[in-house]
């Protein structure tokens, strides 16, 4: 058994390969608590993060994954790059690739850009965000951050709360969580709903408050403001009063319940900061748990595997 060569979606990973990765990220954290925070296995790998789009955590966690596994990492950015003189994602990547990058973490705004970049580079290519389109190693922390806090993912029942239509991250949940056992439901307006939504494996409310009490877990969505070329709602006022997570509504879910959210987040509007505070948020343990989770993939992709397949 062994993940692939590349990790550009979950809606594609097996039962076997997330939970291979999740066991691998357990292993993982336990470096997190040693005394020295890092491991051999990558010594001599090179890792470049290519982001195109802005990023704090993803990038952030992934440098700090390859240097806890002793790769070397090279950070670009679109912004101060020969892109702005017209150089495409091919040549800037086939560019990284001849300094010797055996992966690369991609982020870009373009649905489907790592998956062109796979066919044009020779290491692995791991997806860290494109467009609307998934964000797989989000929806892998996010898992094993409910499996740390709750025990299981199995039979959960998680909600989804916000701007779907334009959210990788809610893509990538509902493939892994429902791939894992999890029952999911969306809440969101109408028209931030993706249309086909119907033939997604996921139950649709538009009533969060007749939801909430039903939860086991309650993932947030930032509304992606860059990405709307229209009002998908009257006012952030009314969106908050519907959609938002606020203290007396959050008194609805179960004790034991988790809320969640990727980050990062807009406070007072999808949810209130003595809700995003509070002992059931996760948010501050998502961004530890995302180190484990990208050292897991690399480690996988580069290093621990005896058996790649290619995609
Ligand atoms: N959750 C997430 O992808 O955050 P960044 O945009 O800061 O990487």
């Amino acid at each position: 058994m062994g993940v692939k060569r590349h990790l550009l979606s979950t809606a594609d990973l097996l039962l076997d390969d997330a939970l291979l990765v999740l066991d691998t990220a357990d292993r993982m954290a336990r470096v997190a608590d040693a005394p020295v925070r890092k491991l051999p296995t990558l010594r001599g790998r090179t890792v470049v993060n290519l982001f195109f789009e802005d990023s704090t955590r993803t990038r952030t966690s992934f440098e700090v994954a390859a240097k806890r596994l002793s790769a070397d990492v090279i950070n670009f950015s679109a912004r101060g790059s020969s892109v702005s003189k017209g150089e495409s994602l091919k040549d800037t990547a086939q560019t990284l690739e001849a300094m010797g990058a055996d992966a690369v973490v991609c982020r870009h705004s373009a649905s489907g850009a790592p998956h062109r970049l796979a066919s044009w580079v020779r290491g692995s290519v791991v997806n860290a965000g494109d467009g609307t389109h998934e964000h797989p190693t989000q929806a892998l922390l996010d898992a094993f951050t409910i499996r740390r806090r709750l025990g299981r993912v199995d039979g959960l029942a998680v909600t989804i709360v916000g701007d779907v239509l334009h959210s990788r991250v809610a893509r990538s949940n509902i493939w892994l969580l429902t791939t894992l056992g999890a029952q999911v439901t969306v809440v969101a307006p109408p028209t931030l709903l993706p249309l086909g939504i119907d033939g997604w494996p996921v139950g649709v409310s538009y009533d969060l408050d007749a939801v909430l009490p039903k939860s086991d877990v309650v993932m947030m969505l930032r509304v992606q403001r860059e990405r709307m070329s229209a009002a998908f709602f009257p006012s952030e006022r009314e969106y908050s009063r519907r959609y938002g997570l606020d203290a007396d509504r959050a008194a609805l879910m179960p004790e034991h319940a988790l809320v969640m959210h990727p980050g990062p987040m807009v406070r007072g509007m999808e949810i209130a900061s003595s809700v995003a505070d509070s002992p059931r948020s996760t948010v501050v343990d998502q961004v530890a748990n995302g180190v484990s989770v990208r050292m897991a993939v690399l480690y996988l992709l580069l290093g621990g595997g005896t058996d790649r397949e290619t995609t």
